[in-house]
């Protein structure tokens, strides 16, 4: 076979298929466009999906004529005036978008400069550049883009549904507009409004924060902390800002992860793993973190170019970048301290609302309405009245006690010998007590292993654990690992081991519980791996057999310990898998379910 120069047309479809997959990519080239021309409203209007019209109008600085004719040849831009790819300020540098569209679409430009006194027209037709016309326009650039991939039938086949590409048009314009929150944008499809985001003033961080608001919902603000971070380089400044969402506000997708880089949307696997990495500790493998974080560095500490659709980046000291973004998680995590996120509530409370009618009583005793004033002067039930419900209603807790500065508030009772319920100063919390302890152990465990030793306790008679030989062998073989995690244990003939000392932080413990669940698991995940690797699920196991577990019964000093433990222990709003430990309901959603609001 010959070798030949490519044609021209052809050479842009090929390129037009890295840096135009779908709708959305050429979504996101034109609002760059527009944004790194100084619009300061962009307007966007998608005709199914994209694939029908893509019309783009901002009212940046437009281009003369023989500038929208170069506009449209490939690799011309204004954008990198001293050829050095390590300083780019603007989102595009390639000169290749525009080309790119031209090859697969019907493309038309229509711009004006500010001071010019006309626009100018230029229509790309499957790669066939047209001439520029006059024509009627207000200043900054409009932008046509109708039947994209006619020219490339073959792409068609591979978009999907109509719904999904438009949400991923809509997902692009979000995250562009996240970036940029001095300039308003709208999105309308197939006629109606999806986005209208005006323009935000005032300091950046505010701006950028009411953006960010208007974009993913106030909802995300109140389940997440702030994240700030500066380390300063030789070369500048390295900052990383935004919000990071509470480990129990996860998702089942990595779509609630915002990331950006010197104002441009990424996804970028680096970062990714960083946010994994910094949640790694609470969330269970398939569970999703929400974040919106914004890094800024100086420009010659990260390349954007190195893909075509420009999504990804490479920094000049990743692990650096990495250590950064871990570190100031961890540290806004560790700040979260024991808050749950506020959307466990809620999601609860949707569940019970609205009850089928048959739960309705028809003569309930009138109710007055004097609740919200009940936590000011809370009185503890008579131990009678408690006693019908079940409860135990520990009798230090009867004089009132302000639960004002207690977060997690003053335990009241325990119910199914699982659940505490806490009087907070404005509602009530329902602790997991299971959850909780597992939790608890676990933390206490880091600290305890990262200070260097776990206290242990030495049983007064040290217990006699019957096992098979095998379990047994498995055991005495992890015996110094479990000596570090505060389980004192030795050989006692072929069958058995003897456990002299336990770790202090379990309290009482069912010990031979523990002995035996510990050697099934040693078995089920092979003697390879070490307990610190899995050591959440070795404290699970653990905290199973404490005194806190699930179904037994608390004292009030035992439950108002258990609480305060918690308000002192980082990370202990959620277990080792990202779920809840407790559940706060505010006075307010109590009085919502009753209808009294
Ligand atoms: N909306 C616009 N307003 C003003 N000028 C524009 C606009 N869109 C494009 N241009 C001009 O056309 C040039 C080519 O645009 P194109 O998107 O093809 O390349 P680029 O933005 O320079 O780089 P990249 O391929 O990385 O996006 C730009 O450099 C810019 O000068
Ligand atoms: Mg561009």
């Amino acid at each position: 076979m010959t070798i030949r120069r490519l044609p021209e047309t052809l050479v842009n479809r090929i390129a037009a298929g890295e840096v135009v997959e779908r709708p959305a990519a050429a979504v996101k080239e034109l609002v760059e466009n527009a944004i790194d021309a100084g619009a300061t409203r962009i307007d966007v209007v998608l005709g199914e999906a994209g694939r029908a019209l893509i019309a783009i109008a901002d009212d940046g600085k437009g281009m003369k004529p023989d500038e929208l004719s170069l506009a449209v040849e490939r690799h011309a831009t204004s954008k990198l005036p001293d050829d050095d790819l390590l300083a780019i300020h603007t989102l595009g540098f390639r000169g290749e978008a525009l080309p790119s569209i031209g090859a697969v679409a019907r493309l038309t430009l229509v711009s004006r400069t500010k001071d010019a006194a006309e626009a100018w027209s230029l229509t790309v037709e499957g790669g066939r550049k047209g001439e520029p016309v006059p024509a009627a326009a207000p200043p900054g650039t409009r932008v046509e883009v109708r039947d994209l991939f006619y020219a490339t039938p073959a792409r068609l086949k591979f978009l999907k549904g109509e719904r999904a590409e438009r949400d991923a048009c809509e997902d692009a314009v979000a995250r562009l507009a996240m970036a940029h929150p001095r300039i308003a944008f709208s999105l309308a499809a197939d006629g109606r409004s999806v986005l209208k985001l005006p323009a935000q003033t005032g300091a950046e961080e505010t701006a950028r924060l009411a953006r960010v608001a208007a974009v993913i919902g106030k909802e995300f603000f109140d389940n997440a902390v702030a994240v700030a971070a500066v380390r300063q380089d030789d070369e500048g400044e390295i900052r990383l800002s935004g919000h990071a969402g509470l480990p129990t506000y996860n998702r089942a997708t990595s779509m609630h992860q915002y990331l950006f880089v010197n104002g441009r949307p990424v996804r970028d696997k680096l970062l990714a793993g960083a946010v994994r990495g910094a949640y790694a500790d609470f969330l269970a493998r398939d569970r999703h973190p929400a974040v919106a974080l914004f890094l800024d560095l100086p420009t010659q500490l990260v390349d954007a170019n190195v893909h075509p659709a420009k999504t990804e980046v490479r920094f000049r000291d990743p692990a650096r970048i990495r250590g950064l973004i871990v570190a100031s998680l961890k540290e806004a995590l560790d700040r979260a301290g024991f808050r749950a996120s506020t959307h466990v509530a809620i999601e609860a409370l949707d569940l019970v609302r609205a009850p089928s009618p048959q739960y309705a009583f028809a003569g309930g005793p009138p109710i007055s309405r004097g609740v919200a004033e009940a936590s000011v002067a809370y009185h503890a039930p008579p131990p009678q009245a408690a006693a019908a419900f079940g409860a135990s209603v520990p009798t230090t807790m009867q004089a009132p006690i302000e639960p004002r500065d207690l977060p997690l508030g003053i335990a009241r009772a325990q119910l199914h010998e699982t659940y505490v319920i806490a009087q907070t100063a404005d509602g009530i919390v329902i602790v997991d007590q299971h959850a909780a302890h597992e939790r608890l152990v676990y933390e206490r465990m880091k600290e305890a292993l990262a200070a260097g030793s776990v206290a242990r306790q030495t049983l007064l008679i040290p217990e006699v654990v019957e096992l098979d030989d095998a379990a047994a062998a498995r055991l005495i073989a992890k015996a110094d690992e479990l000596g570090e995690l505060g389980l004192g244990i030795e050989a006692f003939g072929p069958g058995a081991v003897m456990v002299r000392e336990t770790p202090a932080m379990l309290g009482e413990l069912d010990v031979k519980g523990l002995v035996r669940d510990l050697a099934d698991e040693i078995a089920e995940h092979g003697a390879a791996l070490s307990l610190k690797e899995r050591l959440g699920e070795v404290c699970g196991t653990m905290a199973c057999h404490g005194s806190v577990r699930a179904g037994r019964r608390l004292s009030g000093p035992e439950m108002d310990a258990l609480l305060r433990q918690m308000e002192a222990t980082p990370h202990s709003g959620q277990c080792n898998h990202g779920r809840p430990t407790y559940v706060e309901l505010k006075l307010a959603d109590i009085e919502k379910l009753f209808g009294r609001r």
